[in-house]
Formats: structure tokens, sequence, C-alpha cells
């Protein structure tokens, strides 16, 4: 891979984490369960950026809207000439939404655990912004990462769209937002999506889609243990589960066994009864309030919060405190 309009590359090398030994413990307990970074192999990401376009999916059309909508907003309370380190950087859409809103950035940090993806959507944005410092670390950001040293002095915008911070319980959010916190470093900006409770019908919908582009999704995941791990799972036999819950709301992820089987993965044998699921995602919702309440105490202060006029999705502006 040529490295040509990237200003720099730094590697982290987070510990890689072992596919095999995850899926192996996750299907040994009595819920069996998976974690919902394994989605997303190539087949997955492609599939969940055909969901991400999907009329009923209105999280990533809402947050674009928002981030669009807000603009003068954003530039009152943010900072200009700002570096802007974005975590998980995924596609480069909404990273020109918020650097719209701002004017001018002084540089572009793009954080993700994922080296070659992070590499590929780093040098398109430096491609199409010549002008700009970009920087891709690779790194864990569930683990402190000492970025003075590779940012310097200025100040700092964090951002984290797409409410990936629904994918951890409440507790768990409140352990990353302070690693996020200290990351960033006191006085700090962060810009954050996180998804809305709302009526269930709209959630299910959302994460149940008539197209089935959900379905495809969650099923993949069989398919990557199958390609990657050795597994012979059926995928005819599972179905796909959408559930909401609520205290804490949420909607999860599961697929279904549609019979009593037996699957292998290399030389191990799982069973499944008739309607036994493996729990394969979380996707935590929170009202405005139950939000800043989370942020604030992981040591942010609330700054200001923008919803849609349907009240679908919001936008937080935190600031570390000092
Ligand atoms: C990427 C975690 C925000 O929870 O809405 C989409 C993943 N799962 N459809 C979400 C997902 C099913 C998505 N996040």
């Amino acid at each position: 891979m040529t490295v040509k309009f990237l200003s720099r590359f730094v590697d982290l090398q987070p510990p890689t984490s072992d596919f095999r030994q995850d899926i192996l413990a996750g299907l040994s307990g009595p819920q069996k369960k998976t974690l919902p970074k394994y989605f997303y192999n190539a087949e997955g990401s492609r599939i969940f950026e055909q969901i991400c376009d999907l009329p009923s999916y209105y999280l990533t059309r809402t947050e674009c809207e928002i981030l669009t909508g807000y603009k003068s907003k954003l530039r009152d309370i943010l900072p200009a000439n700002a570096t802007v380190i974005e975590f998980g950087s995924g596609n480069n859409k909404k990273i020109k939404l918020l650097a719209a809103a701002v004017g001018t950035i002084r540089s572009y940090v793009a954080v993700d655990i994922s080296r070659n993806y992070l590499i590929e959507s780093a040098e398109a944005y430096a491609r199409a912004n010549p002008n700009l410092v970009v920087t891709a670390i690779c790194a864990d950001f569930n683990y402190p990462i000492d970025l003075d040293e590779i940012l310097g002095v200025g100040p700092r915008i964090g951002f984290f769209p797409g409410s990936t911070i629904g994918n951890l319980s409440p507790n768990d959010a409140i352990v990353f937002l302070r690693n996020i916190a200290t990351v960033l470093g006191p006085g700090a900006f962060f810009v954050i999506g996180v998804d809305l409770e709302k009526d269930f019908q709209t959630l299910i919908a959302a994460y149940d889609d008539v197209e089935g582009l959900t379905a495809k999704f969650n099923l993949n995941l069989l398919k990557h243990i199958n390609e990657q791990l050795n597994g012979d799972f059926d995928i005819r036999k599972f179905q796909h589960r959408a559930i909401y819950k609520e205290n804490p709301t949420r909607i999860e992820m599961h697929l279904e066994s549609r019979e009593d089987q037996k699957v292998r993965i290399d030389d191990k044998i799982f069973h499944f009864f008739v309607g036994e699921t493996i729990h394969t995602e979380n996707s935590y919702k929170y009202t405005i309030e139950s939000f800043q309440y989370l942020a604030i105490s992981a040591g942010f202060l609330a700054c200001a919060v923008m919803v849609d006029p349907e009240k679908l999705f919001s936008v937080h502006v935190l600031e570390v405190s000092r």
C-alpha cells in the first residue's frame, strides 16, 4: 500500500484480538454470545454501508442532517483551527460534514484498530484535502493512548459519530468515555452521536428491516466464522431476531436456531436447542438527559445537544472538565 498523501502513520500496535478464542468462549456459556466487532469482515462492512442507506435505518441519515442543519451552532461552540481526532474513523462522510461546520481545521487524526481500513480511509481523506495534515493512528482507544507527543499543542476536537457508543452497556460506556477524556485532555471538545429512545416500532423497523439487510448482516457473522475458523454453520438453520428491551432501553440482536442441531467449529462441537439464540449485539438507546448524566459521570461538561425535529437522534457537544 502506498502512503503518499497521508502525512503520518503511527502504529501503536494494538494487541490483535483472538477471533477463535473469543468465539469459542462466547459460545460456551449458558447464553451464547459474540462481540459486535466480528460483524465487520469485508462483506459485513459492505452490508453495513447498505444498511446505512435504508429508509428504516434512520440513524445515519438523521445524524448527517443534524451535522448539516446545525452548522452555525457547531461553529459557534467549537474552536477554529483545531485538531480533529476521529475515533473509529470509518468512512469519510461524517468528518466532511463536521469539517464543513467548523470551517477551518488544523489537522485531522484518524484513530482506528483496523489497520488496513484506517490507512485506506485516512489516505482518501488526505487525497481530497491535500493541504491538510492527516495522521492515522492504529490503536485500540479502549486503552490509554498518549496523544500529546503525536499531536502537539492547540485546540482539540474528538469526534465519535454513528452511535457506536450504543454497543457498550452504560457502565462500559462510562469507562470508555473516561478514557476518551484522558486521551483528549482537559478543555478538549468531544462531538458524539447518540441514538435516542423512541417507540419500539420505529426501533424494530430499523433493526429488522423489510429488505432483510440486517438479517443478512447478522447471519454473515456465521459465514465469517465458517470461513475463518473452519466452522460448519448452516445459515438456513438460523433466524435473525431484533428484540426491544427496557431498563436500560436497547435493541438486542440474536441469531435463533430453527431446530435442534449441532454445529462444529474446527474440532469443537456446539449444541443448539430449537429456539436457542446467540446474542450478537446490544444497541443501547438514551434520552438526552440519561446520556448527559453518563457523560458528566465520565468527566465531561455538557455544552450543547442537537436533535432533529422528530427527536430520532442526538449529537452532543461535550467538553473535558479542566
Ligand atoms: C454501528 C453499532 C451503531 O447499533 O445501530 C446496525 C450497528 N446493527 N444494524 C447500530 C447495527 C444492526 C450499529 N452501530
